[in-house]
């Protein structure tokens, strides 16, 4: 099956027909998500706090995400793959900002970028779209500009700030960008801003109104519970799961339980009354 693309995004919208995103950052996740059918996978720049341990994402660096963006890439046989820009990656020039995301896509293999914010980086969006690099827009609560916003705090609650997301939604839409991704958003605002642009919003923490969804992977799994925001839906328990199993094998090899006999290798009998 083709992998899926920009192109497969905007007759998504254009068709009403919901499109699906989650994280990945590993090979087997990633393997079990596309052969599950999800249309695209995003390694985002949560790898920082999912796989790395680090407070939040601003430590995230090119490194760190070409490593997880490489290993995504080599599992992905119909889902589109969405490498997400770290902080400082594309906030200085143009330049730089071209150089970053055409790593995710010479180096690494994604066939698109993600990157935050609106007016404050239209230059670069600008740039990496004239480089042929599409690029998903990211709105709302931008994780990256935690310091500036004081928080994880709901965006677009106020006049002001609702008027201004909408503005850089259509920003986005006329820069070239094939989606947008809405995160923490009013759903009826995320609703307004999906029904007034024609490239798709994806939500999370966005509502119902949006073209499509996406969370981070241990959140649907239920494997990361370090922070539980209200907008994750939690589709399988696998902490409780991955606890048990590991428990359930250190036991059994305490009490020599495990290996049994059917996961041994035997030798030849006379070989080995040669060695007594
Ligand atoms: O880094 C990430 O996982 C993201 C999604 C939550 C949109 O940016
Ligand atoms: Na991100």
């Amino acid at each position: 099956m083709a992998t899926k693309s920009v192109s497969t995004f905007l007759e998504m919208k254009a068709k009403g027909e919901k499109i699906t995103m989650l994280t990945a950052y590993d090979y087997s996740m990633a393997k079990l998500l596309d052969d599950a059918g999800v249309d695209s996978l995003l390694i985002g720049d949560s790898l920082g706090m999912t796989m790395l341990g680090y407070e939040n994402t601003l430590s995230v660096t090119m490194e760190d995400m070409l490593h997880h963006v490489k290993a995504v890439v080599r599992a992905a046989k119909q889902a589109m793959v969405i490498a997400d820009m770290p902080f400082l990656s594309y906030h200085t020039t143009p330049e730089a900002a071209v150089l970053n995301a055409g790593r995710f896509i010479q180096e690494a293999g994604a066939h698109a970028v993600k990157l935050e914010g609106g007016f404050a980086v239209r230059d670069k969006i600008e740039a990496i779209i004239a480089a042929q690099i599409p690029v998903l827009g990211h709105l709302g609560l931008t994780p990256q500009s935690v310091n500036m916003m004081g928080g994880f705090k709901v965006q677009g609650k106020s006049e002001t700030q609702a008027r201004k997301l909408i503005e850089e939604a259509k920003l986005l839409e006329s820069l070239g960008c094939f989606g947008i991704v809405l995160e923490c958003v009013p759903a009826k605002l995320a609703k307004m801003i999906s029904e007034a642009i024609s490239i798709p919003t994806i939500g999370i923490g966005a509502g119902n109104g949006c073209d499509g969804q996406v969370l981070v992977i241990q959140d649907v799994l239920g494997m990361y519970d370090a922070l539980s925001p209200k907008f994750v839906k939690t589709y399988a328990n696998l902490k409780v799961a991955i606890q048990d199993a590991t428990k359930a094998y250190c036991e059994e090899v305490k009490s020599g339980a495990f290996p049994e006999e059917k996961h041994t290798f035997k030798i030849n009998e006379e070989v080995l009354e040669k060695l007594y």
